[in-house]
């Protein structure tokens, strides 16, 4: 986005608290977890999963959500390419800055795009936030037969225009840190091996 006049005056606030000292408080460091994948391949059910499992381990999380951050931040937001580059990078930015607060940020959103995913991976490495991309992968058909909320039988009927892996692309990750074939193995397995490998990641040193 090219700097408008009144970004070029603008003057960053500096914290007295930085997120070191967050983290005491979390008990834990801060994280981003980029959960990406196509409608139905089961990314909030197992941010909700993933979630709860967390606040059990006393780690403190919380969900950005596709679809509920579409009521809200990016309810002024379609789903075309543009506008889903823009949802991707305001849910980034917002992860970025709860990571930087302490708090594991699990983000569940197609983020279709693998250039949007790589520029959120790249603005938090700038800003020492570590990031984590999850791939959520379950095959199209199965997808579709799951359709939990029967949106691929109206994008075949022609009624959504632009849905993904219908007639708009999705890019799967080449390199995730985590894959999780959900058509595979239970939701469940899912959770817990997420968990596991996010828990190492956000363990404070000592
Ligand atoms: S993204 O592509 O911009 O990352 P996001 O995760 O916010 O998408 O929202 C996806 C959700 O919006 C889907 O789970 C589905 O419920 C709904 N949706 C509505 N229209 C579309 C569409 N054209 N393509 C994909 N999802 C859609």
């Amino acid at each position: 986005m090219p700097p408008t006049d009144s970004s070029l005056n603008i003057t960053q606030t500096k914290f007295l608290l930085g997120t070191a000292e967050r983290e005491m408080l979390t008990g834990h460091h801060g994280l981003v977890v980029w959960m990406t994948g196509l409608s139905g391949a089961g990314k909030s059910s197992i941010a909700v999963g993933l979630d709860h499992h967390l606040n059990r381990q006393r780690h403190l999380s919380y969900i950005l959500d596709g679809d509920n951050l579409r009521s809200g931040l990016c309810m002024d937001l379609s789903f075309s390419e543009q506008d889903r580059s823009e949802n991707i990078r305001r849910a980034g930015e917002v992860a970025k800055l709860m990571a930087e607060a302490g708090l594991i940020v699990i983000c569940a959103l197609i983020s279709p795009f693998a250039m949007d995913r790589k520029k959120v991976r790249e603005s938090c490495d700038k800003s020492a936030v570590p990031f984590m991309e999850v791939f959520i992968n379950a095959p199209l058909e199965v997808c579709e037969q799951r359709d939990p909320k029967k949106l691929y039988q109206r994008a075949r009927a022609g009624s959504i225009p632009g849905f993904t892996g219908i007639d708009s692309p999705y890019e799967a990750p080449v390199n995730p840190e985590v894959e999780l074939r959900t058509d595979l193995h239970s939701l469940d397995d899912c959770i817990r091996h997420l968990a596991a490998n996010i828990t190492k990641r956000t363990a404070l040193e000592g």
